[in-house]
């Protein structure tokens, strides 16, 4: 479904992302991990067309999409969520969502009402629909991530980009998004790269599991037998998560 092949974004000196090669295929959920500053946020950055590679292709459904501009990207089915969540902070939960529907394929006809009602049923499945009148900036963060989830549900997405949608949040709120995640996966049947810092989640939550080290893929496979390899623990060294 997804193909990187040869992916490199440098800025200035810095490589950020060097030489990356790696599929994904439909339904699977892919974990992205690696230390702070490995190229994670990048490589995302690089797929949603946020960024243009510098070199390499990426491929999605068979089609180039390396530089295409991240609304036509969101067109042909990739939709992203924000390690930092990024509401339009004066408008409602609702408003935010009817965003997303507009932004989806084919839809600049479509009428405000039934944007809202498509909205309403995006709200409702993240569980927000009875904050669905509250004003963006007034939201928790845990919530904040729920309507990043809805956000990007509501542009109808065959590929979703998850970036650290846990960071931040307690125990208890990290078991209720894991099964949201779990529960758009079964309802919406959308392929997931999910870029996470904490291993035990990846663990938890995906299939398959690539390691980004200096911008480069330092190793790939299931996340148990990743995560006891001698060099994933070693690039976690020095870091307090580890
Ligand atoms: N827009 C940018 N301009 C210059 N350097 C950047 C930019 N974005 C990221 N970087 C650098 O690229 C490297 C990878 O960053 P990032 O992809 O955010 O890592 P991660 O998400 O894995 O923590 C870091 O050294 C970061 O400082
Ligand atoms: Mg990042």
């Amino acid at each position: 479904m997804l193909k990187l092949d040869g992916v490199t974004k440098k800025f200035e000196g810095l490589v950020a992302v060097n030489n990356v090669n790696f599929q994904i295929e439909e339904g699977e959920i892919v974990g992205l991990i690696g230390p702070n500053g490995a190229g994670k946020t990048t490589l995302m950055n690089l797929i949603s067309g946020t960024l243009k590679p510098t070199e390499g292709r990426i491929e999605f459904n068979g089609q180039d999409i390396s530089g295409v501009a991240p609304y036509d990207v969101c067109h042909r089915g990739i939709s992203r969520t924000y390690q930092i969540p990024r509401p339009f902070p004066d408008m409602t939960a609702l408003m935010n969502v009817a965003v997303g529907v507009f932004c989806g394929k084919n839809r600049p006809n479509m009428s405000l009402s039934d944007a809202m009602l498509d909205a309403s049923h995006f709200l409702e499945f993240v569980g927000l629909f009875g904050k669905r009148n509250m004003l963006a900036r007034d939201l928790s963060l845990f919530d904040l991530r729920a309507l990043e989830l809805a956000r990007a549900l509501a542009t109808t997405p065959k590929f979703i980009l998850i970036d650290e949608v846990m960071a931040g949040l307690n125990q208890s709120e990290v078991t209720i998004a894991i099964r949201l995640i779990r529960k758009i996966v079964e309802e919406f049947h959308v392929t997931i790269m999910w870029i996470e810092h904490i291993m035990k989640i990846i663990m938890e939550a995906t299939q398959r599991v690539v390691v980004l080290q200096y911008g480069e893929v330092l190793t790939s496979g299931l996340p148990e037998v990743v995560v006891n390899d001698p060099r994933v623990i070693e690039a976690y060294l020095g870091e307090k998560i580890a």
